[in-house]
């Protein structure tokens, strides 16, 4: 009988990438996670960036994660930014991308490769307020709670299967700036506790 697929990796580290546009908070709680051994098998491996000038890039560059960056616009668009993109990840034997603040919709050349074992972090209680600026959306449509999803990406905009949600509060005259920092905080506990959970050896059958 043919050993299946997890088991033959079984112990070995499942390499991640992180793609991400903008800040990198959640990006610097996963590495710090990752160096400390704190994902399960799952390790951070590599940055993606379409903004050579982020605060994501800058940290990978300071902790010497290799990183490959540039704008869609210096590699000829989104198809060739995800070929070039590819090309690296699998120079680096990449299993799963966990896009954390990437502020692009991924393309069939990505999706191809990685559907199923890519995930997203978006500010939301989804299918609520998907796309830019979630936590406004949510101050403005007046609700009394927000949250975070993490969720499996597909060809849409933030639409696909929900992995795990955590609730955030919205408190009487909330300021937008104190609503993000409490959504944040729920990001960098929600996200590395998904990645680890996604990197046991239960999960990963690829
Ligand atoms: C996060 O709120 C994430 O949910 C959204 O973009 C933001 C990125 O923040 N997709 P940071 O760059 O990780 O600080």
């Amino acid at each position: 009988m043919e050993t299946p697929p997890f088991l033959q990796t079984a112990g070995d580290p499942l390499a991640i990438a992180v793609f991400a546009s903008g800040t990198g908070s959640n990006f610097r709680t996963l590495l710090a996670h990752s160096e400390q051994g704190m994902l399960g098998r799952g390790c951070i491996v590599c940055l993606v960036s379409d903004r050579p000038d982020s605060g994501a890039v800058a940290h990978a560059m300071s902790r010497g994660l290799p990183t490959f960056t540039a704008t869609h616009q210096e590699v000829g668009g989104r198809k060739a930014f995800e070929e070039a993109a590819l090309a690296f990840l699998a120079s680096h034997g990449v299993r799963w991308i966990v896009l954390a603040g990437y502020m692009r919709l991924v393309g069939r050349t990505l999706l191809q490769a990685y559907e199923g074992h890519m995930i997203n972090i978006h500010p939301s209680l989804l299918p609520h307020f998907p796309g830019l600026d979630a936590p406004a959306q949510a101050l403005s449509a007046g609700v009394s709670e927000t949250g975070v999803t993490v969720h499996y990406v597909d060809a849409g905009m933030d639409t696909g299967q929900i992995i795990a949600q955590t609730r955030v509060p919205i408190l009487p005259n909330d300021s937008l700036a104190a609503l993000t920092t409490r959504i944040h905080a729920a990001e960098h506990e929600l996200l590395p506790r998904i990645v680890a959970q996604l990197c046991s050896d239960a999960m990963d059958t690829k």
